[in-house]
């Protein structure tokens, strides 16, 4: 009998942005965390612009209240762009129109701050029964092959969920989600349990989850029967460690290199490094970094 593989195509993702940034009051007070800009970028475009690079066109952002900064940015902007003709600024006129029609994007509210699990179970009936993609909205990944891409690629083989992870240093493994796994092929572990931020002493490995997963539609099931912790909060690690009890989960170590935007050197590094790379500003930025280390402004 000829058995046919089934390839499932990942068509959605999901960007949890419902958090409430206290790590960057007061600026996060009206402000969402996703919108802060990196130059003159705000985070969450970066964020869609990976979704988008990677294939997928359907997108579903979990917003909450003071938010609304989210929708605004992704929507069309008839006064903005009326002024822009009319002055004849075509480039940047078409720079705003490209992110109104960035990609298909859907919103839902969480209305209680109950946890990254209870975020992306907001989702279910806007995924329905299909594997997809879950990217933090405040994690920004510089790669060459988009972050989600990559995870997607693997997930092709695997068919299974995989966690996209990366080596951290021991005294920071307690920020994540930790990841006990076996090396099964090049950047590819099988997961063996998993614990949602360790203290640094408990933890049994330094492999960290970094925002960024793709995930059968099995894990809805498992996040209705998650506890919440001890935060009142439904973690998707625990959901995630439930279900490698009947199914197998895979970690794949990406290639790039991930800025947290919700913490404050996450956020300067960010900016600094981006602005470093672009065309347009890094040899002025270069000589004005220098001239801090240097020069006349020097740092003390
Ligand atoms: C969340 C997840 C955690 C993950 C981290 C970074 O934690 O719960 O497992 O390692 O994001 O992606 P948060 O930073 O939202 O507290």
């Amino acid at each position: 009998m000829c058995r046919m593989l089934i390839r499932l195509k990942i068509k959605k993702a999901v960007i949890p942005a419902a958090g409430l940034g206290t790590r960057l009051l007061p600026v996060t007070k009206v402000l969402p965390k996703e919108m802060l800009p990196i130059v003159d970028k705000p985070t969450i475009q970066f964020v869609v612009e990976e979704v988008v690079n990677s294939g997928i066109k359907d997108i579903i952002i979990i917003t909450g209240r003071n938010k609304r900064a989210i929708e605004d940015h992704f929507d069309k902007s008839y006064e903005l762009e009326a002024e822009l003709e009319r002055k004849n600024n075509i480039n940047l006129l078409e720079s705003v129109k490209k992110i109104s029609n960035l990609a298909k994007l859907h919103y839902v509210r969480q209305k209680e701050s109950l946890g990254l699990g209870h975020a992306v179970y907001c989702a279910k009936s806007f995924i329905g029964n299909e594997p997809f993609a879950i990217l933090s909205g405040d994690d920004i990944i510089k790669s060459g092959v988009p972050c989600i891409k990559q995870l997607i690629d693997v997930f092709e083989e695997y068919n299974s969920c995989i966690l996209g992870v990366q080596k951290v240093l021991d005294e920071e493994i307690h920020k994540y989600g930790c990841v006990e796994c076996d090396l099964v092929s090049e950047k590819i572990y099988k997961v063996k349990n998993l614990f949602e931020k360790p203290k640094s002493n408990d933890a049994l490995s330094d492999i960290a989850i970094l925002g960024r997963y793709v995930v059968t539609s099995e894990i809805f099931s498992y996040l209705e029967i998650t506890k919440p912790d001890s935060n009142g909060e439904i973690q998707l690690t625990d959901a995630l460690k439930k279900m490698l009890e009947k199914h197998d989960v895979y970690a794949y170590n990406f290639v790039g290199k991930r800025y947290d935007i919700g913490d404050k050197m996450g956020y300067l590094s960010a900016i600094v490094e981006h602005a470093l790379s672009r065309e347009d500003l890094k040899d002025d930025f270069k000589k004005y970094l220098n001239s801090l280390t240097y020069g006349a402004h020097a740092l003390h």
